[in-house]
C-alpha cells in the first residue's frame, strides 16, 4: 500500500502539508464509498475464487484471502473497523487491512484486477440491489393503490382537465391511473436491470489482462448474466447508473404528482380526504392546521433525484475512454437518489394506506361545474340522431342558461330545456346525475365502476401472486 507515501511525495515537498491537506480531501472518497464494502467484499471473494481455480494464486493464499475478508465484512458491520482518508477509498481500505490482517497473500488479491474494473463491479451490484428494493417498494405502492381502488370503485368525484371539473370519473379510477404509472416504472428499473447485468470484472485497468483469467465464473458467481464484451467500455460507461437515474426521476416525478393532489385535496377548499395523523403535521401557531408535510416532502424530492441524472450526465458527457477519476462523481447523487426514492415511496404507500376520502365531499363536487354536460351532448347525438358538433352547441346553450339561473342541468326543467332545442324528451335526465354519468363510461380503460372494480381485482391477484413468488 502506498497511499500515504503517493498523497506526501506529490504535494508534500514544493507546497508543504496544506495543499496536501487539499489533496487529500479531494481526492479521497471512503466517506461515501465505504457503502459500497459489502459488494467489494463480495467481488474480491469471487475473484479470489477464480485467481486459486485458474491457479493463479496458491489455494492457501485463496483461503488466507477469504478469511480475511470475512473478518473485515465483521469488522465492518459491527463498527469495529477503521476507515482511514489517506487510503483514499473503499477497495485501499479493504486492501490495506487484508495486509495487516493476513500479510503477503493480501497483495495477491489483485493479480488481474484493477480499481477500475473493481468499482464498476462494485457500483452495478450496488446499483442492482437497489433496483431490487425499489421495484418491492413499487409493487407495495401498487397493492395499497389497488386496494383503495377496490374500495372505492364506484366512489365518484370530479375528473379534472387545466384543474377544472371536466367529467366525474370515480376515486377508484383516478387510483388505477398511478397503478398504471407505477407498472411502467418497475418496467424502466427491468429494463435498466438487464442492461445493467453484464460483469467489469476481469477488464482489469482498461484493456483485460495477460493472466489466464475465467470471467465468467466471477460473472456467474456474483449474479451476472454474462461478462462485459469490451474492457474498455466495462470500466469507461457509467449509463447503468444514469439509465437507473432516470427510471428513478421519472418515478420521482409521478410520485410527486400524486403528491400533489394529496396536498390539494386535502385543504379545507377541497376537502376530498383526510390524510391520517401519521402523515400530518400540525402548526406551532394555528391550532387549526393539518399539514400535508409528506406529500410535500415527496413532492419535493423529485429536485434531488432528477438532480442526481443531470449531476452524473455532466460528469460523463466529455469523458475520454477508459476512466477518468471524474466517474468518482457519480456515487454520491445515485447514493442520495436512491435512498430518497425509496423513502417517498414508503411514504408514498402509508400515505396511500391510510388516506380517508370524504365520499360525500367528492360526489357533491363531481356535480358541479355541469360535470355532465358531456353527457347531456352525448344524449342528443344518440337519441336525437344531431351531430355531435350541433349538439356541443345546444349543451352550451343549456349551460349558459343554467348559469344564469344557477341552478345545475339536471335542476332545469323540461320546459326550460325545450325552449333551446324541442325534441328534448324527459329521458335526457337519466344521464344529468353524476351517478349514471360514471357508469354510462364502460368503454375499455374508461371509469365505469364495474370496469373500474374488475381493473382493480385483477391487479390485486396479480401484485398478490407477484409477492408470493418474491416471498
Ligand atoms: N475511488 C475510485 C472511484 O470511485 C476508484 C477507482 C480509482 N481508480 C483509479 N485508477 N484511480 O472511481
Amino acid at each position: 500500500m502506498t497511499e500515504k507515501k503517493n498523497s506526501n511525495t506529490m504535494w508534500g515537498g514544493r507546497f508543504g502539508s496544506g495543499p496536501a491537506t487539499i489533496m487529500e480531501q479531494i481526492n479521497a472518497s471512503v466517506d461515501f464509498d465505504w457503502q459500497l464494502y459489502a459488494h467489494d467484499i463480495a467481488g474480491s471473494r469471487a475473484h479470489a475464487e477464480m485467481l486459486v481455480v485458474q491457479g493463479i494464486i496458491s489455494a492457501e493464499d485463496g483461503t488466507r484471502i477469504a478469511e480475511g475478508l470475512n473478518t473485515i465484512l465483521a469488522e465492518i458491520e459491527n463498527g469495529t473497523f477503521e476507515f482511514s482518508r489517506s487510503l483514499e477509498d473503499i477497495h485501499m481500505n479493504i486492501e490495506a487491512r487484508l495486509a495487516t490482517l493476513i500479510g503477503d497473500a493480501a497483495g495477491r488479491l489483485h493479480t488481474a484486477r484493477s480499481r477500475n474494473d473493481q468499482v464498476a463491479t462494485d457500483f452495478k451490484l450496488y446499483v442492482r440491489a437497489a433496483i431490487d428494493r425499489i421495484d418491492a417498494l413499487l409493487a407495495d405502492y401498487q397493492s395499497a393503490l389497488a386496494d383503495k381502488a377496490v374500495k372505492f370503485a364506484g366512489t365518484v368525484m370530479p375528473g379534472f382537465t387545466h384543474l377544472q371539473s371536466a367529467q366525474p370519473v370515480t376515486f377508484g379510477h383516478h387510483c388505477l391511473a398511478y397503478v398504471e404509472m407505477a407498472a411502467r416504472d418497475r418496467g424502466r428499473f427491468q429494463d435498466a436491470r438487464k442492461r445493467l447485468n453484464e460483469s467489469p470484472l476481469g477488464a482489469a485497468a482498461l484493456a483485460g489482462t495477460s493472466f489466464p483469467i475465467d470471467r465468467d465464473m466471477t460473472a456467474t458467481a456474483l449474479g451476472f448474466d454474462r461478462p462485459a464484451a469490451n474492457s474498455l467500455d466495462a470500466v469507461a460507461d457509467r449509463d447503468f447508473v444514469l439509465e437507473s437515474l432516470a427510471a428513478a426521476s421519472i418515478t420521482a416525478i409521478h410520485l410527486s404528482r400524486y403528491a400533489e393532489e394529496l396536498v390539494l385535496w386535502s385543504t379545507p377548499q377541497f376537502g376530498f380526504i383526510r390524510l391520517s395523523d401519521q402523515f400530518s403535521t400540525g402548526s406551532s401557531i394555528m391550532p387549526q392546521k393539518r399539514n400535508p408535510d409528506a406529500a410535500e416532502l415527496v413532492r419535493a424530492k423529485t429536485g434531488r433525484i432528477a438532480g442526481a441524472l443531470t449531476s452524473l450526465m455532466i460528469v460523463m458527457k466529455g469523458l475520454p475512454l477508459a476512466y477518468s477519476k471524474d466517474m468518482q462523481e457519480d456515487k454520491e447523487p445515485a447514493f442520495d437518489a436512491f435512498a430518497n426514492i425509496e423513502l417517498a415511496l414508503k411514504a408514498m404507500t402509508g400515505m396511500v394506506t391510510d388516506l380517508e376520502p370524504d365520499v360525500k365531499a367528492m360526489k357533491r363536487a363531481a356535480g358541479a361545474g355541469f360535470a355532465t354536460a358531456t353527457d347531456l351532448a352525448d344524449w342528443i347525438v344518440r337519441v336525437l340522431g344531431k351531430p355531435f358538433r350541433e349538439a356541443h352547441h345546444i349543451t352550451g346553450e343549456l349551460v349558459a342558461m343554467a348559469e344564469g339561473l344557477n341552478l345545475p342541468l339536471h335542476r332545469l326543467t323540461i320546459e326550460d330545456m325545450q325552449s333551446i332545442e324541442p325534441a328534448i324528451t324527459d329521458d335526457i335526465f337519466s344521464v344529468l346525475t353524476v351517478a349514471s354519468s360514471v357508469k354510462s363510461r364502460a368503454s375499455l380503460g374508461g371509469t365505469a365502476p364495474a370496469n373500474v372494480r374488475k381493473q382493480a381485482k385483477k391487479w390485486q391477484t396479480k401484485l398478490a401472486r407477484e409477492a408470493a413468488k418474491r416471498n
